[in-house]
């Protein structure tokens, strides 16, 4: 199913109509968001020249381990049903993040994890049963270009240990296990080489690991006052590196697949992205919110954008900053149609909701599906 069409669908479930109808939509925070998405730590063993987390690291501020904890029992407590431990740093690289993942799995809390993969091997068991989906950032298929894109602090490459890692949890993993690459080229920034030619032999590597599937993403850098600009890449790589991708249909099997993230066509053919909005305000930042060690952020657009921070969690509990003033402050200020110059991953679930809510509103039947993921 393309992704567009699995997000509109995921909003149908049944929970997710049923928190749509509990909310009131006039006020801000009104219900618990069903959605967490977690920064566990801003530290990173891995120094990718220009990862877009890169200003924040600079920081390596964590959670205190009392506080990752605590914040487990706070989610439970306040219903949420997913939490995507999604980065800043290395979010397996938390000393107690080996017990929260196992707090949260036994709580029916889902899980799912961007992975830099160094720490698989030492949390296996919890990542294989608890995990609904960990997906590994590779962007390579040999160690001599993963050294150069995604080196260790000390300028090493662990490539055959993150290779060796998702072996050992492509044989017991309950979840899905995912290889991501992300296309780099000279155009990304000091020191950076192309890894297009690298595209179709990491995932036949990916296949051979066992993985369920192989993404391919383009790359995001700021251009012209706007976070996030889709990257413009040189026009004989992005033929190139269409040659490649055309190639990966060969090895989809029945349980491996081909995930092209949503902006790749954009990137390959070199398009700009337009994205005007009409709405005033984000529904889905009612659903769904980023929780980062310097900060509660709206999304992972305004990470790190002090203009979005609505709270700050080593000072407050969960409930007390989602529905805190702060917050409303912040929600109030919030207009998607000035301020979200980007292309936004949510835009059509915002639709949606609008629509759904506008449904409800008029004693309308709204479709709903029983549950199939809940990071919606
Ligand atoms: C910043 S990392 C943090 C999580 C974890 N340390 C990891 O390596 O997956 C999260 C994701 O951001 C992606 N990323 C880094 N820089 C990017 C950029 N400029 N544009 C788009 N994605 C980027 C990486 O490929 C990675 O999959």
């Amino acid at each position: 199913m393309p992704k567009k069409m699995n997000l509109i669908s995921k909003l149908h479930q049944d929970f997710v109509i049923e928190k749509i109808q509990k909310t009131d939509w006039a006020v801000v925070g009104s219900e618990s968001p069903l959605v967490v998405e977690l920064d566990t730590t801003e530290a990173c063993d891995l120094a990718c020249p220009g990862c877009i987390s890169e200003d924040m690291m600079k920081t390596n501020n964590r959670f205190t381990n009392e506080r990752l904890l605590q914040l487990g029992k706070e989610f439970y407590e306040n219903g949420i049903k997913g939490v995507v431990l999604i980065g800043g740093g290395e979010p397996l690289a938390h000393p107690v993040i080996g017990d929260f993942m196992a707090y949260l799995g036994e709580h029916d809390i889902h899980l799912g994890i961007t992975t830099n993969g160094t720490f698989i091997r030492k949390y296996l068991k919890q990542i294989a049963m608890y995990s609904s989906w960990t997906r590994v950032s590779m962007d390579a298929a040999t160690s001599e270009t993963f050294k150069i894109l995604r080196p260790s602090k000390g300028g090493r490459s662990k490539f055959d240990s993150i290779v060796e890692n998702m072996r050992l949890l492509a044989e017991i993993k309950q979840g899905k296990l995912g290889y991501s690459f992300l296309i780099q080229t000279p155009k990304d920034g000091p020191g950076l080489v192309s890894n297009i030619h690298e595209i179709y032999q990491a995932a036949k590597l990916a296949r051979d690991i066992g993985c369920d599937y192989f993404e391919i993403k383009p790359s995001y850098r700021f251009r012209d006052g706007i976070d996030h600009a889709l990257m413009v890449q040189n026009e004989t790589l992005m033929s190139q590196a269409k040659e490649e991708i055309a190639r990966l249909d060969d090895l989809v099997t029945d349980d491996f697949s081909i995930t092209k993230a949503i902006n790749l066509d954009f990137s390959l053919e070199g398009r700009q992205l337009v994205q005007p909005k009409d709405y005033n305000t984000c529904p889905v930042a009612e659903l769904r919110t980023l929780i980062c060690p310097s900060g509660v952020f709206v999304c992972p657009y305004w990470r790190a954008k002090e203009p979005f921070r609505i709270g700050d969690l080593n000072n407050h509990s969960f409930s007390e900053m989602w529905h805190g003033e702060g917050r409303k402050e912040v929600m109030d200020f919030l207009n998607p149609s000035k301020q979200c110059t980007f292309h936004c991953l949510r835009h059509e679930s915002n639709l949606e909701v609008i629509n759904i809510v506008r449904a409800i509103n008029d004693g309308k039947e709204v479709d709903t599906v029983d549950e199939f993921d809940r990071f919606i």
